[in-house]
């Protein structure tokens, strides 16, 4: 019941189809099963209460439910191990205890992958212990598919109801036409294309995804530092003219302070790894993830060049999450630049509407934070804006102005439009008009 599981579940019970989640967290659960979200989602809260009043959602820690139902999707997290590889304990740990459920299940059962994992994982480490705990063979009564998922934190709810595809590996005919038939139900009409393959390609393209992206976001982030070297050209256009053409397409194309979240470093680390172990070392990959790591150098290095030395300034760092509406902060560009900036012997003073909590609890020693924008900008050298809250999107020039020691401002998410800011210092990612 983590971020997909328990997205993948609400959709489910929403359109009609009883759904079980089961997790080893007893308090997830208990909170379920009052209908409350445990995690921040929009749309998420309003559907559990539903589906858990209507009967169509129950939850519990107890996994031999499963025989109740006729398909259990595993959902569990894949984290990196130290050289990035893929960790997959939680994978094994709950194909274990599912198939040990399912031993003396009669009727047909399908296992459906829907954890993010490398290439072969299906076929090489869950079928094996899949067939071990339940005794009995992939095939005729137990079905087995890769099916990847590819929601995103904040529009989780409405990427589960209109996917633009969906992706099933499998070995044979029967476990692909069970869960096709599964989503036909859900989605009746609206059913997007389902592409069929084997678990590798089914494995693969949720990678490749995810690396396609994130390279797209590198991609553009490196025109932007280009851009902010050559006087009159805004990153933000050149992206506009780009996207206009089909082969490029508008989306993923916003620079800033560089990716974050739970996937793509993760995903792309896990990538690498792998692709390294096969013998092949993928450079594009690796250049993705250094000019996402570099882009928090960029960041600082404009604050220096409009506050000079940062030794014992006082900045103010504007969002912390690693997008805007959501309370994660897992690999957020903020952390980088935090990081930086304290080497530099600065003094870090943040607000985020939403990721605080979350902030202080790992990174609370290295930051203070205040309870609104105009209090972490009170007495600042400079402010940078990490993330592209609306809340600070309404900030005004004066705002700035009379809060700040020296009204210095970097909008690394380009949330401002530079000409209402004249009257600060004040520069942009990708735009070649410093101040
Ligand atoms: C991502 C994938 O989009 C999703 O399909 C997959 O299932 C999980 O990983 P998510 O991590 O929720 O989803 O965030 P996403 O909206 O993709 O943004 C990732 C990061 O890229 C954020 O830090 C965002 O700010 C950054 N980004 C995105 C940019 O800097 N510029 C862009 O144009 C788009």
């Amino acid at each position: 019941m983590g971020y997909v599981g328990l997205c993948t579940a609400a959709t489910f019970a929403s359109c009609g189809i009883p759904t079980i989640g089961i997790d080893i967290d007893e308090n997830r659960i208990q909170q379920i099963r009052k209908g409350q979200a445990p995690i921040h989602e929009p749309q998420l809260d309003l559907m559990l209460k539903k589906a858990v009043k209507r009967n169509l959602l129950d939850a519990t820690t107890d996994v031999s439910r499963v025989t109740d139902t006729r398909s259990s999707f595993l959902t569990v997290g894949t984290p990196s191990q130290p050289d990035g590889s893929i960790d997959l304990t939680f994978v094994k740990k709950a194909t274990e205890e599912l198939g040990t459920a399912l031993q003396n299940k009669e009727d047909y059962h399908l296992v459906v992958v829907k954890s993010t994992v490398i290439p072969g994982t299906t076929n090489n480490t869950v079928k094996p212990v899949l067939e071990q705990s339940t005794g009995k063979i992939v095939g005729p009564s137990l079905g087995l598919c890769a099916n990847p998922e590819f929601l995103k934190e904040g529009t989780a709810i409405s990427d589960a109801l209109h996917p633009d595809k969906i992706v099933i590996g499998s070995n044979d005919k029967k476990s692909a036409a069970q869960l096709t038939r599964l989503y036909r139900e859900f989605y009746r009409s609206r059913l997007p294309p389902v592409i069929t393959t084997t678990p590798e390609t089914a494995e693969l393209v949720k990678y490749a995804s995810n690396a396609f992206l994130a390279t797209k976001v590198s991609f553009i982030n490196t025109i932007a530092n280009i851009s902010q070297h050559i006087p009159g050209v805004d990153v933000n256009q050149v992206a506009e003219a780009i996207g206009r053409d089909p082969r490029i397409g508008p989306l993923f194309l916003k620079a800033g302070p560089g990716y974050g979240g739970s996937c793509f470093h993760k995903d792309l680390q896990a990538l690498i790894n792998h692709s390294q172990l096969q013998g092949y070392d993928p450079l594009l990959l690796k250049a993705t993830e250094k000019t996402n790591e570099e882009q928090a150098d960029r960041v600082v290095e404009l604050a220096e060049k409009l506050a000079g030395p940062l030794d014992q300034k006082r900045i103010a760092i504007l969002g912390l999450a690693f997008k805007k509406d959501t309370d994660d902060i897992r690999e957020a560009s903020s952390i980088r630049v935090i990081d930086r900036l304290s080497k530099k012997g600065a003094r870090l003073v943040g607000y985020d509407p939403m990721a605080m909590p979350n902030f202080e609890r790992i990174f609370g020693d290295m930051i203070e934070l205040t309870k609104d924008p105009l209090g972490a900008l009170r007495g600042a050298d400079c402010a940078i804006v990490m993330t592209e809250w609306d809340e600070l999107r309404k900030l005004k020039a004066k705002d700035y102005i009379a809060q700040m020691r020296q009204p210095i401002l970097v909008d690394a998410r380009r949330i401002y439009n530079a000409p209402e800011f004249k009257e600060l210092k004040f520069a942009a990612i990708g735009l070649g008009s410093v101040a």
